[in-house]
This record gives C-alpha cells, structure tokens and sequence, in this order.
C-alpha cells in the first residue's frame, strides 16, 4: 500500500486565492497557523485575468495589514464611473457621494503581493496540490489531498475551510450531496478584451444600449479591459477585432474609443448562487464556493474578503479562547453582506443589460429606471454605497 503523507496544523485552507491567501495573513498576524493549498501552479494563480476593482475598505485591509504594499503605489484610485444611457453620459460622484472611492488594481496583482507576502513570512502554502475531500469527526477536520508528487497528503487540522472558488470540493462536506442553494442563471455573458492603448476615458464606462451593455474599464496607462454583453456560448475567438471595436464603438457612441491590438479574449458567465448553508462543525466556506455573484458591479473578490474578515474573527476566538460563538454566528453574520450584494449585483446587471425578450415596455421602463437613478441624489448615493463597499469591521484585525 502506498503511504499516506500527513500534516497537522491548526487551521487547513483549501484554495490559495484571495479568500485563502487574506485567511491565512489574519491568522498568521494572531500566531494560528495554517497550510494552504491550490491545485494550481503559481504561475497559473498569478497571470489568470481576473477583475480589477477593490472597495475602500478592502485596500485598507489589503494595506495596512501589510498583505499588499503595492496596492498603494500602484494602484489608481476611482472616485466615481459613468452611467451611460440614450447617448448620454452621467456621472456618479462617489467621493461626494460617500467620502469613498474604490481602487482600479487588478486581482492578480494582489494574489501576487499576498502569495510574495505570504512565503516571506514562512506560509506553509502548497501549489498544484489538490484537494479530493473535506470532513470532520468533532474533534478534528480533515483534507484529504493529492501533493505535487502525486502522493496521498491528508492535513489533519482544528478547522478546515474551504475557499475553493466555484467547483469547489469542499462545500460537498457542508451541504452535504443534496447541495440545494438558491440559483439564478443569466441568459447572457460577457465578452472580455485586454488591449494595448491608452485610456478612452478617465473613469470606468458602464454603458445600457439598444444594442446590449458595454463597460469601459482599464489596467494601466498602456492597458485597457472591456467588456461587451454577448451570448453565452458565444466562441471569443469567433469575431475579428474589428467585428468588436465596431460593437463596443457602436455601444458607447458618441463617447469615442481608443483602439488597440487585442491580445486576450475570454468569455464570462453570469450566475448568482448562494450555498445552502456555509457551516457545518468545524467546516466553513468562503467567498465564491459560498455565493457567486455576476460581475457587474465587481463585488466578487470584495465579497470574498468580506467573509474572510468575519471568519478570521471567529477563527481567532476558538483557536485562542475555545469560543465558539463567532463560529456559530458566522453564516447569519456574512449572509447579510452576501444577500445585500446579490442584490446589488442582480440590480445593476438587469438595469444594464438587454434580454433578447425585453419588450418594448421592458426597455422604456429601463430607461426610467436608468434617469430615476442619475435624477435623484438617493439613487445616486445607493449605487454609490454598495459599489464602494459598505464598511467592514476591521477594528482588532489590523
Ligand atoms: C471590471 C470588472 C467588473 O465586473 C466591473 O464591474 C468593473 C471592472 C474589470 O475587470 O476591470
């Protein structure tokens, strides 16, 4: 038979991207340790194109926690977008709307800050190291793993928690087979481009039209990441470049664009999930093996992080006090955030976008709720709050 490699450590985490990685920087702060581990590479962890937009709150975490020195310096603050509908642009001010802007830094830049950051403080963190099964006897939490040899790892730990994206492996072992949740599907995607050209705008571009929805956005000075809503089995190497600055051109008119060669094409889904439960003993999910939300309005990454910092709380009073009650209040106390952001996610997605059977009705009402939110400074301000995050509790984390 072959031997089964074992580990033990205080608390096993089961994925190494943000969740996973801020995880084990709160823990590592308060002296718990942890081992991390990813079935991806590295190098695949740091160069996958994800979103780019951080919450106020979440740079300063991110910051003075000291996971990401970089988000600071090379980063670019954004202290409103611009809606666009009927041909014309409106601005939503956030920092005179809120005091608070949000930052334009894309996440593999912060998985690349939090992985150096981490392996410079000793993380025991395992790449290409994948994770078969999660359980828990009461007394101890298991993962049961496949190491870069290929070999049989078991981690043997007081807490497990699953931060393994959307097919994760570990939520199996708090929801058990039935899975259950709540769903909802989009019957469209979004198209995504990186190319090489200078900014078309200052801020970031989220534009409704006849002809479907169009964001703007950016990476760099050189950079630029845009978006246009397609269906979602769409093959993104089908259209030419030009068939696609035609169709963003035509989505933003008369805002002029700044082409570019493209050089990355990708195709992203639209769910919106939340899991069933998110607790079961000593098993916890976090961020998208807990909840999906669509990606209009950026709240995925930011959401991840928001559980990690109410997690890391509880984790800290069991591991150090064997105090229960954070834990137990864990689910109740993330899915209020979760459920606010879906429903902003949901509300900006369908505000948005146009469904192949929107009616003429469908679309008139759109465009009232379009003017309603620029008209009025309380719609102004709620697209305001939640797309720059409403406020974590960082007091004794940092
Ligand atoms: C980006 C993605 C989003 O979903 C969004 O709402 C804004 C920006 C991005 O990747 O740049």
């Amino acid at each position: 038979m072959r031997r089964v490699n074992a580990a033990r450590t205080q608390v096993a985490i089961v994925g190494a991207g943000p969740a996973g990685l801020v995880l084990s920087h709160l823990l590592a702060a308060a002296g718990i340790d942890s081992i991390v581990v990813d079935r991806r590479s590295r190098e695949a962890i740091e160069t996958t194109v994800r979103a780019g937009i951080l919450e106020a709150d979440t740079v300063r975490l991110l910051s003075e926690s000291g996971a990401s020195t970089r988000v600071l310096s090379d980063g670019m603050r954004h202290d409103g977008i611009e809606l666009r509908f009927a041909g014309e642009g409106h601005r939503i001010d956030f920092m005179a709307l809120t005091g608070r802007g949000v930052w334009l830094y894309p996440q593999h830049e912060v998985l690349r800050d939090l992985i150096a950051a981490r392996l410079a403080d000793g993380q025991d963190l395992r790449f290409e190291t994948e994770a078969a099964r999660v359980e828990d006897d009461a007394q101890t939490a298991r993962v049961h793993a496949t190491d870069a040899n290929g070999e049989p790892l078991t981690i043997a730990a007081d807490f497990v928690v699953g931060a393994d994206g959307s097919r994760s492996v570990a939520r199996l072992a708090v929801t058990g087979a039935d899975g259950g949740g709540y769903f909802r599907e989009y019957p469209f995607a979004w198209f995504g481009i990186l190319c090489e050209a200078p900014p078309s705008a200052p801020e970031l571009i989220y534009s409704n039209s006849s002809q479907g929805f169009a964001l703007i956005s950016q990476r760099s000075a050189t950079v630029q990441r845009m978006y246009l809503q397609c269906d979602p089995d769409l093959d993104p190497e089908a259209w030419s470049d030009e068939r696609i600055w035609e169709e963003l051109a035509a989505r933003v008119a008369p805002h002029p664009l700044i082409r570019g060669p493209i050089f990355q094409r990708d195709v992203l889904r639209f769910r919106s999930y939340v899991a069933s439960s998110l607790r079961r003993g000593r098993i916890a999910l976090v961020g998208d093996c807990a909840h999906t939300v669509p990606p209009t309005g950026a709240k995925g990454m930011n959401l991840a992080i928001a559980d990690v910092v109410v997690l890391a709380r509880a984790l800290r009073a069991l591991i150090g006090d064997r105090d229960w009650s954070l834990i137990e209040s864990y689910e109740d106390d993330v899915l209020a955030r979760v459920w606010k952001a879906q429903h902003f996610s949901w509300w900006m997605t369908q505000m948005l976008h146009l469904t192949a059977e929107a009616s003429d009705f469908d679309r008139r009402r759109q465009l009232g709720e379009l003017s309603s939110v620029v008209a009025s400074e309380a719609g102004r301000r709620y697209l305001a709050e939640a797309y720059t995050g409403w406020p974590l509790q960082l007091e004794e984390l940092l």
